[in-house]
């Protein structure tokens, strides 16, 4: 068994249960097994039915499914419009002065966008794609705070069928160009700059480096959010407000194959290079509009929707614009950190919004039990009734923080557990039916196949196994962008018959799901993915650098932290700091080392390979168990004293 899973048997046995209380239970959509029991006995069935009631279709599907593995089609030859099912179809059915977004800047400043507000701005940016060359079929990257525009940016790209690349405004010049060329986008859309801590972080000047570094982009719109000075480009950059000032209103949603090509988001795999995810039209909608209606039991009429997610990654795709603007909902939207200008900022705007629904994420969680209960004590968060984690494991112990100092001890609690391939969420309860227990996301979605497997591929049914998934999925990716033997590779040929999604996980007595983390060299640090090799090639890339491992350790906030170790060219030396800044330059500053440790040589096996497990070791301070295969046991002798003896840097 791998080494990941072998501390399976050694966690804690979690006894607590909560089931919903009668009053969640009497008003939930669903408080019996019916929907599994309708998807046990069809799969293609249920999803058709979900197809049908959720998404308004122009032209009907031949066919539910097409599946030949590893590739899937979904309600093929069906045509609609994304942009359509979210903004269009709401208006004309009298929902137009609904509030779409309570945007919150954190400076304290608010917008309110209602469907209609937020249709016209799609369409006339839709009309300006148009007017800079834009065509179906093109990338667009976007490059954004939280802000409207943002959902507005990708609304108008899927209106005329262009894919959007949205990348994260924490995400380095170099990690822009980076995925830039590989989308080959034609157009980026930035802003001058967003707040953060209080201040002003630079995206134009940012996008500027990372233009040079690319040949496919012909125009980059600026959103004026900042106010801080940029230069701009005559001929190349245009200001949003101005070229939407000339913008024609009217750009009729144009019916898109079911199959059109979505968006591309790129993740970390094992390897240095970013993956760009490809996610379709019609099963991705359906699948991200059913999830955010059942998952989190959503009544458009009543609920104030919350996701603490940044649109840069997957969960702000789908359950910040399309999981909920499909359903109609009205939705919180906050631009900043959450200890501005206190730490009781998330508290104050769920109080001000009365917020009902809050989806964040566990890393996010801890932060808000260092600061202390105080925190949301000084406010009102009666109007929960429900809340989401999302991204990594959740402790029992956060769990029951959230439950008690957030949710009131009334809250069911929906772990979700999802990746950014998968589309939507795959793994959680249904919150009017399940019996949570904390920590445990639970068991598969109706509609979801799971199955826990050991090394063979043989069916585990109790303790420790790899999560797989063994049946296709309407918003399952439809491969990597330019990369489809990587693809394969990645994602079905570890077990056969099956995609398997790199986490492990345990199943309890009662059949429950515990997730237990990543068992590839993929970190999971505050929720955000990001390769091992990946930190690696940015510290090699440094001229001092000789060598680098570098090993995810657990951490008590973050979940994982990076530690690296490094070796020098002979006779440099050079800062921590300034390898730590090298990263951040390389990558972005989420994947900055949060330790270096610089050592004149790796502990490696007689044939050369680097031990990560035993630098991991060292890290997370565990005796090292056989050293015996090392060329040189002394290396790891002398590294494990050091870690004994550095603080670490925040
Ligand atoms: O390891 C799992 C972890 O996050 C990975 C997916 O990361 P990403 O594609 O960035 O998407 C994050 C948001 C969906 C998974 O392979 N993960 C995500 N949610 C959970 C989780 N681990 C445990 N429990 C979860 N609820």
């Amino acid at each position: 068994m791998n080494e990941d899973l072998n501390g399976i048997e050694a966690l804690a046995y979690e006894l607590r249960k909560f089931p919903p209380s009668l009053e969640f239970v009497a008003n939930a959509l669903v408080s019996d097994e019916s929907l599994y029991d309708e998807a046990a006995a069809n799969h293609e069935k249920f999803w058709e039915r979900q197809a049908r009631e959720l998404v308004d279709w122009n032209e009907p599907w031949t066919k539910v499914c097409e599946w030949d593995l590893p590739y899937s089609e979904w309600f093929v030859g069906g045509k609609l419009n994304v942009s359509f099912n979210c903004l269009d179809r709401h208006v004309l059915a009298g929902k137009g002065n609904k509030v779409a977004f309570f945007w919150e800047g954190e400076p304290g400043d608010t917008r309110v966008v209602t469907y209609s507000e937020l249709l016209d701005e799609v369409q006339k940016f839709a009309n300006v794609l148009k007017s800079l060359g834009v065509e179906k079929g093109d990338r667009v990257n976007i490059y954004l705070p939280m802000i409207p525009e943002a959902a507005v940016a990708m609304l108008a790209c899927a209106r005329i069928g262009a894919a959007h690349s949205v990348v994260f405004g924490g995400f380095s010049s170099q990690a822009l160009a980076d995925r830039i060329n590989d989308a080959e986008a034609k157009v980026l859309i930035t802003a001058d700059g967003g707040w953060r801590r209080g201040e002003v972080f630079p995206l134009k000047s940012q996008a500027d480096d990372a233009v040079k570094l690319t040949s496919t982009i012909e125009h980059v719109v600026v959103v004026k959010r900042g106010g801080n000075d940029v230069e701009m480009q005559e001929g190349r950059d245009h200001w949003y407000h101005e070229i939407m000032e000339t913008a024609s209103a009217v750009c009729p949603a144009e019916p898109m194959d079911s199959e059109q090509l979505l968006f591309l988001l790129y993740t970390s795999g094992t390897t240095g290079k970013p993956k760009g995810i490809m996610h379709t039209t019609g099963g991705y909608l359906t699948h991200v509009a059913y999830t955010f209606k059942y998952v989190f039991d959503h009544k458009p009429e009543t609920d104030i929707f919350w996701c603490t997610a940044d649109v840069g990654w997957v969960t702000g795709h789908s359950y910040i614009v399309y999981g909920p603007l499909a359903n109609g909902a009205t939705q919180v939207m906050y631009e900043g950190v959450p200890n501005f200008p206190g730490t009781d900022r998330m508290w104050s705007i769920i109080e001000k919004y009365r917020a009902t629904i809050f989806y964040t994420a566990p890393t996010a969680i801890r932060t808000y039990m260092k600061w202390g209960t105080q925190e949301p004590a000084k406010h009102d968060l009666s109007s929960l009734r429900l809340m989401g984690s999302v991204g990594e494991p959740i402790n029992p112990e956060a769990w029951m923080w959230y439950h008690e100092h957030i949710g009131g001890g009334k809250c069911p609690i929906v772990d979700t557990w999802w990746q950014t391939e998968t589309g939507g969420i795959m793994i959680a309860p249904l919150p009017g039916v399940t019996v949570t227990k904390p920590g445990s996301a639970t068991r598969p979605l109706p509609g979801v196949g799971a199955e826990l497997v050991d090394e063979l591929g043989r069916s585990v049914t109790k303790g420790g196994g790899y999560l797989t998934l063994t049946k296709p999925w309407p918003g399952m990716l439809r491969g990597i962008w330019g990369d489809q033997n990587r693809y394969r590779e990645t994602y079905w040929s570890r077990f056969s018959d099956r995609y398997f999604a790199g986490d492990g996980a345990k199943l309890d007595d009662e059949g429950y799901l515990w997730l237990l983390g990543r068992v590839d060299d993929v970190m999971n640090v505050s929720g955000h993915r990001i390769s091992t090799t990946e930190v690696e090639s940015a510290l090699v890339s440094h001229p001092s650098v000789a060598e680098a491992a570098v090993v995810g350790a657990s951490d008590a906030t973050t979940g994982q932290a990076i530690i690296a170790y490094v070796t020098l060219r002979g006779g440099l030396e050079v800062d921590e700091k300034v390898l730590r800044d090298h990263v951040a330059q390389e990558i972005g500053a989420i994947a900055k080392p949060k330790t270096i440790y610089f050592t004149p040589d790796l502990p490696k096996t007689r044939s050369g390979k680097i031990m990560r497990r035993l630098l991991r070791d060292v890290a997370e301070g565990r005796n090292l168990g056989d050293t015996t295969t090392l060329a040189d046991a002394s290396v790891v002798n002398e590294l494990q004293r050091r870690a004994v003896e550095t603080p670490t840097e925040d």
